[in-house]
């Protein structure tokens, strides 16, 4: 709590040395009533109770903050991830996105995200035992999915189906029991993939792949995604394995973004996390959000030919706002999103193996052009990890209704490692923000018939 002195004179405070408590302070004036208030500074914040006490009378409820859409508000704290903006640094748990990216499986990520440090050999193998060995869904979950209709968006089934979990699974509404937490973890973990690959075989009439235990968690997933039945012999290619597994990795988390603040504040009921994983997702399926790449590759389609990209641009510019160049711009990043760097980097490994992405000469044309352009110089508005991700999950021949599923799941890593910390913070408290009232005062009922 800050401390408040009585309206001070200049002299009063001339000449005295300054104590220590009052350096990492900040002094703010109420010119209304005149009096001065040192509010403390840890870690470059103040706390925005502390600016409670600054009141012009005693009924008066105290000073707030207006801060909508978060853009200055520090909402917890936390040990996960780092990120700076401007320097287009990401780290998770302290190592840099690049190394990880080159050196570790999104499995050892996760464990990494959840527990704090990268698994020695023998956490390893447990951790992916675990995982591998709760792969499959419950047969009636299945029968769930087969109730969708055969166009339904995969992420409407995704949420729906994950939300639905939390029925299956009872022993997920004790969310302070450890041991419970522990094995909610390796459920979601493991079943995302297995729900994800399912809606896309729903989406076209195809019969449900199921898990294989003999493959690793991408390879499992992409077997699922693309083996016939009836066909014997698949395999997936090594490289777009370790491409999927890489993607993965840089979405595993990314702060306090839109999905992560919807988990914590789910969360922060105590609702199970099933629920909580669900409403996340839901977040992440908007199209400023996890939807973008959907929206990229739906853009480059519609634009078609490089000849048709500088008009494209100037409808973005003339729509001011009302049409957005999917994939660009950032609300953290204002220099370049070090996730876009290493996909960029990739996607030559990609098509490869694929063949080139004919969209992709419209994506290079889009970026050069808009990377010079006046509009989105001073916006700084960059490529985001959206830009060329749907480019590569189109190239392995990922359908783009199930691009932010691809997102989904490796977020859901995150997603639970916000969740365990929240649940451990004892500052912790339900979430639950105040508004500025700017409705109608008080005035008396009027029946129907006299309006
Ligand atoms: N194309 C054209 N103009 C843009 C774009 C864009 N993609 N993004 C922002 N602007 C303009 C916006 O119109 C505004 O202009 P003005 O100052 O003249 O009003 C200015 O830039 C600032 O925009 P903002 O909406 O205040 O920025 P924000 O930080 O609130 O939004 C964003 C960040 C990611 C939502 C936004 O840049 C956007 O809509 N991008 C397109 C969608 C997208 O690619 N989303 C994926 C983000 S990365 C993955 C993830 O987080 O899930």
């Amino acid at each position: 709590m800050g401390s408040v002195s009585a309206p001070k004179t200049d002299e009063a405070s001339a000449g005295t040395a300054e104590p220590a408590e009052r350096r990492d302070a900040l002094t703010l004036v109420d010119r209304r009533t005149g009096r001065s208030y040192d509010i403390p500074i840890t870690h470059g914040t103040i706390r925005a109770t502390d600016l409670r006490q600054i009141k012009v009378g005693p009924e008066d409820f105290g000073l707030m903050s207006y801060d909508p859409a978060f853009l200055n508000t520090a909402s917890c704290t936390s040990r996960i991830t780092y990120i700076d903006g401007d320097k287009g640094i990401l780290r998770y748990r302290g190592y840099p996105i690049e190394q990880l990216a080159e050196k570790c499986t999104y499995l050892e990520v996760a464990y990494l995200l959840l527990y704090g440090e990268l698994p020695n050999r023998k956490q390893h193998d447990e951790w992916v035992h675990n995982i591998t060995y709760h792969t499959m869904i419950h047969e009636s979950l299945k029968k769930l999915m087969d109730a969708f209709n055969y166009d339904a968006h995969p992420m409407g089934m995704l949420i729906a189906t994950v939300a639905a979990m939390s029925t299956f699974y009872p022993d997920a509404r004790d969310v302070h029991d450890r041991k419970s937490r522990t094995k909610q973890t390796y459920r979601l973990i493991a079943k995302m993939p297995t729900l994800a690959a399912f809606a896309y075989k729903h989406s076209l009439g195809m019969p449900y792949v199921y898990p294989d235990n003999d493959l690793s968690y991408t390879e499992n997933f992409l077997n699922m995604l693309f083996k016939m039945p009836a066909a014997h012999g698949y395999r997936p290619n090594a490289t777009l394995v370790k491409a999927l597994d890489v993607l993965f990795i840089l979405h595993a988390d990314h702060e306090q973004n839109c999905g992560t603040a919807v988990m914590r504040s789910i969360g922060s009921s105590h609702a199970d996390p099933y629920s909580a994983v669900a409403g996340a997702a839901a977040a992440l399926y908007g199209p400023l959000h996890g939807g973008a790449n959907e929206e990229v590759l739906r853009m480059l389609q519609e634009i078609g030919t490089v000849s048709r990209v500088p008009a494209f641009i100037e409808e973005v510019k003339q729509g001011k706002g009302e049409k957005r160049l999917m994939g660009f711009g950032h609300r953290v990043y204002k220099n370049f999103d070090p996730r876009a760097t290493i996909i960029k980097r990739m996607a030559d490994e990609v098509f490869e193996v694929t063949g080139r992405n004919p969209l992709l000469d419209i994506a290079l044309e889009l970026e050069r052009i808009a990377l010079q352009d006046d509009y989105f110089v001073k916006r700084k508005l960059y490529p985001n990890v959206d830009f060329y991700s749907g480019l590569i999950y189109q190239a392995i021949g990922i359908p783009t209704a199930a691009f932010t599923v691809l997102f989904a799941i490796p977020r859901t890593s995150g997603w639970i490692a916000q969740w365990e910390e929240l649940l451990e913070d004892p500052e912790e408290k339900i979430a639950r923000p105040r508004q500025v009232y700017l409705g109608p005062g008080p005035r008396d009922f009027v029946p129907l018939d006299r309006r």
